[in-house]
């Protein structure tokens, strides 16, 4: 049996004073026992989940990880700094950086090694556009983005990630993917990473994401291969964020 895991992707949004309000309210509203959960922050506030965050029942994660170790890179973070800063998890090849930051399927499975390699859990995003959806692309869209990462890992590694996927018309859209339409891409991708281990496959968690709410977070976790949800405007709000957790639980 998998455990659920929920994870909030607070995006480019927060403060310091309004993270610690938000990491207290789900720290002390958190009551789930079956089911893990996290947040994963902009960098800056990594410093801050450690200190609000450790010995919790909540775990805390970044949002982007460098593909290389160290060195002249302007800007990037090392997975190494990320472990320093107790990070669990981080996430790599979100929609958005596709999107705004050019990730290729290539660089996002370098960044899950690079990930693995610091002992990191990467949360690798996948997800089809609207447009791609309409021409019944998604599944050929998912599994090439999936496949770039099995195909830079080896089966003990591949063990050690976690899955989401995103439909892009559904980030922030309100628009939810139906529980069956996202179960049936979720089959898809487990059956790809089977083909490779079967081992891996039983064990993946696969997050689904794309305007997961408390009030339809219950119909989709019920799938019987969505393991969790990555939620992003929902867990903003320490009630939103905790009502799927415990629907997870
Ligand atoms: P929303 O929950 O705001 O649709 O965002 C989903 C997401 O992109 C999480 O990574």
């Amino acid at each position: 049996m998998r455990r659920k895991l929920v994870i909030g992707n607070w995006k480019m949004n927060g403060s310091l004073a309004a993270n610690s309000v938000l990491l207290r309210g789900i720290v002390a509203g958190n009551a789930a026992r079956n089911a893990d959960c996290a947040v994963c922050v902009p960098s800056p506030y990594l410093a801050q989940c450690q200190a609000e965050l450790a010995g919790s029942t909540v775990a805390w994660g970044a949002q982007d990880v460098s593909a290389y170790a160290a060195g002249a890179y302007t800007g990037e973070m090392a997975a190494s700094m990320l472990q320093d800063f107790g990070c669990r998890y981080v996430l790599c090849g979100h929609s958005e950086r596709r999107a705004y930051h050019h990730e290729s399927n290539e660089l996002v499975a370098q960044k899950t090694h690079a990930a693995l390699d610091a002992g990191l859990t990467p949360v690798v995003c996948v997800g089809e556009s609207l447009a791609e959806r309409e021409a019944g692309r998604t599944n050929v869209v998912v599994c090439a983005q999936l496949q770039a990462v099995l195909d830079v890992l080896e089966n003990p590694a591949l063990e050690k990630i976690v899955l989401a996927y995103e439909p892009v018309w559904a980030i922030g859209t309100g628009k939810t993917a139906t529980p069956a339409l996202a179960q049936e891409v979720h089959a898809a991708l487990r059956k790809q990473v089977a083909e490779r281990s079967p081992a891996a496959a039983a064990k993946l968690q696969i997050l689904y994401g794309g305007s997961m709410k408390p009030e339809n977070a219950r119909d989709l976790l019920a799938q019987p291969d969505i393991d969790g949800g990555l939620i992003g405007g929902a867990a903003l709000k320490a009630a939103d964020f905790l009502a799927i957790v415990h629907a997870a639980d």
